[in-house]
């Protein structure tokens, strides 16, 4: 539990000027490293109380507008982006002693984008999107299970439509922080910040 890191370092020279063509190497790195489900990020959300929540969602796209999943509009974490667009993600590629934390704001992606997205899915999870609810109270696994066999039926050709309930968040990045494990707790954090031009600010925090 108490393991000593440090077997790579990060400067701000050796970093790409570009956070998202960082994160590019970063997350190529992962995958070549067999971390599990290295697209899997945690996203917080908060509520109108200022309670935080937090769940895993999967990174479907990247590029420099920012950072895309997919999910339930009308579930909990659609309705409190719908009142509080601000967002924090983190990817927990611990297996390198690393992490990458992303803040911002989301924006739905065009339902162009959205379709295009949701007709690559198998037959399975395009059902899977009109069966949940999500986030909804549902007072048993057999429902959901007869929910699953109704669809299954309704659209048996295998023409599944987007539903207008489901699609795609953007993030759109203002913060990127890279973390790397160091020796003696002396670990790299190398910060970005978009600055108002459009470019990225570079700084190192301490540990
Ligand atoms: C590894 C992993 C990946 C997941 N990916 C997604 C995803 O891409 N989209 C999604 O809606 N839920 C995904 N889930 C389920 C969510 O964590 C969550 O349970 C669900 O979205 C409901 O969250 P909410 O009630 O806060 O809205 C994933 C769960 C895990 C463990």
């Amino acid at each position: 539990m108490r393991e000593e890191y440090g077997h790579d370092s990060l400067t701000e020279d050796s970093v790409d000027p570009n956070p998202i063509e960082q994160f590019r190497i970063w997350f190529k790195q992962a995958m070549d490293q067999n971390v599990t489900e290295p697209n899997a990020m945690s996203l917080a959300t908060v509520d109108e109380n200022g309670q935080p929540w937090q769940r895993s969602v999967l990174l479907k796209a990247y590029d420099n507008n920012g950072f895309v999943f997919y999910t339930n509009y009308d579930s909990r974490k659609g309705q409190q982006l719908a009142q509080n667009p601000k967002t924090c993600v983190l990817f927990p590629w611990i297996q390198l002693e690393r992490q990458v934390i992303v803040t911002g704001s989301v924006e739905r992606v065009s339902t162009a984008e959205s379709l295009k997205y949701f007709a690559s899915r198998p037959f399975g999870s395009r059902l899977g999107a009109w069966v949940s609810q999500q986030s909804s109270v549902v007072s048993s696994r057999s429902i959901l299970l007869a929910k699953f066999e109704e669809m299954k039926n309704k659209f048996k050709d295998g023409e599944v439509p987007l539903p207008s309930f489901w699609g795609g968040y953007r993030i759109v990045p203002e913060t990127i922080e890279f973390w790397m494990g160091g020796k003696s707790r002396i670990h790299d954090r190398i910060f970005y910040t978009k600055q108002d031009d459009g470019s990225w600010k570079i700084e190192r925090l301490s540990p």
